[in-house]
């Protein structure tokens, strides 16, 4: 992961300017007419189990489908935080929220700086803790942030246009065919990572990539579509977007401090989208609800490690119906654990 930040760090110095042409006031003005979907609301509800006058934090605001649900369950008496990385998106959220005419703070933020997060807008004593991983339909289907490779648009990916990170195209166009293979076996466990790690490096030789369709016609070449219903170049998209927006760094720096910011009772419930996502948030809850962490053979306890959470679920799926209705649910899974 390490190395992986700084290989973005490395290409970010080389910048291509056709990756920067995102016009944000247009799109907070006159949003994109995209239904929006929150995927296992019910079931998030269900397990929050929120009372009037609690105090709740979402970590990934979105569409505010959950926090919508999340201000309405806590009230007047109580608070909302909702974080959320990506500017055009909170905007949208706000309108959504204050309909309702209760309390509550957005904050325009990475989750990643919830320690820092939580000094500055005295974030504390947490009843729930809400994160619903990866990217919203708003930021899939908009052309502009090039995140689909169904829609034409720049090879870009930040889930903050206005953050200096490096982009899609940024990668693709200039980091080593090692640098990608890995970028892809990583954070897309795409089996044929070197071929087309070796296909990009040759065609980016006489034409540097641009947009969203490049990338997949170049994907498709080494690998042709053959009827599968999944793009061949799904998974190359998945990794390059969670290399750009360190996504897996992210996780892993939030989960502790949010534990720490719910009070004794209080739940933390994450929606992972991919084994990528999922694991790490099953191996932290589990060790985080274990007493002791010594090796299995050790007569006494030596290593002080005292459990924080109970485990309320294993990994809950949407419903049928739910998939039937809005099918990308499917790879959906739902974590509760509560503080002790
Ligand atoms: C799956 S959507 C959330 C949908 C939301 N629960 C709803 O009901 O509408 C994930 C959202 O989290 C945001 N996000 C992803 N990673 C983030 C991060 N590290 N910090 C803050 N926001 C993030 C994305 O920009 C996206 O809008």
């Amino acid at each position: 992961m390490h190395c992986i930040s700084s290989i973005c760090d490395r290409a970010y110095g080389k910048r291509i300017p056709a990756c920067q042409t995102l016009k944000l006031e247009e799109h907070v003005l006159s949003p994109p007419n995209i239904e929006h979907y929150s995927v296992m609301l019910r079931e998030v509800l269900d397990w929050l189990n929120l009372q009037a006058g609690q105090r709740v934090l979402d970590c990934t605001l979105g569409g505010a489908g959950h926090s919508l649900e999340m201000l309405k369950a806590v009230g007047s008496q109580g608070f909302l935080w909702a974080i959320e990385r990506d500017p055009q998106t909170l905007e949208r959220a706000r309108i959504k929220l204050e309909s309702l005419g209760y309390p509550f703070q957005l904050i325009p933020s990475n989750f990643a700086e919830l320690a820092f997060l939580a000094e500055q807008y005295g974030i504390s004593e947490l009843d729930a803790v809400l994160l619903d991983l990866g990217t919203s339909l708003f930021q899939l289907k908009e052309p502009e942030r090039g995140f689909s490779f169904l829609n034409e648009g720049p090879l870009d990916m930040r889930m903050n246009p206005q953050e200096p990170v490096p982009t899609a195209a940024d990668l693709v166009n200039h980091l080593s065919e090692a640098e990608l293979t890995r970028i892809f076996q990583v954070y897309g466990e795409e089996r044929m990572a070197r071929p087309i790690a070796r296909a990009l490096v040759a065609t980016r030789g006489k034409t540097p990539f641009v947009t969203t369709i490049d990338l997949a016609q170049a994907v498709e070449k080494v690998m042709p579509r053959r009827g599968q219903k999944l793009h061949p170049a799904t998974r190359v998209f998945q990794a390059l977007r969670i290399a750009v927006n360190g996504e897996l760094d992210a996780l892993e720096r939030v989960l502790p401090v949010a534990v720490k910011l719910l009070k004794p009772g209080g739940r933390l419930a994450v929606i992972a989208f991919h084994s990528l996502e999922d694991r790490p948030v099953k191996l932290f809850m589990r060790k985080l609800a274990t007493d002791c962490l010594c090796p299995p053979r050790q007569p006494i306890c030596t290593c002080q490690h005292r459990a924080q959470l109970r485990l309320l679920t294993r990994a809950v799926k949407p419903s049928e119906a739910e998939v039937l209705e809005n099918s990308p649910s499917r790879s959906a899974r739902l974590r509760v654990a509560e503080k002790l």
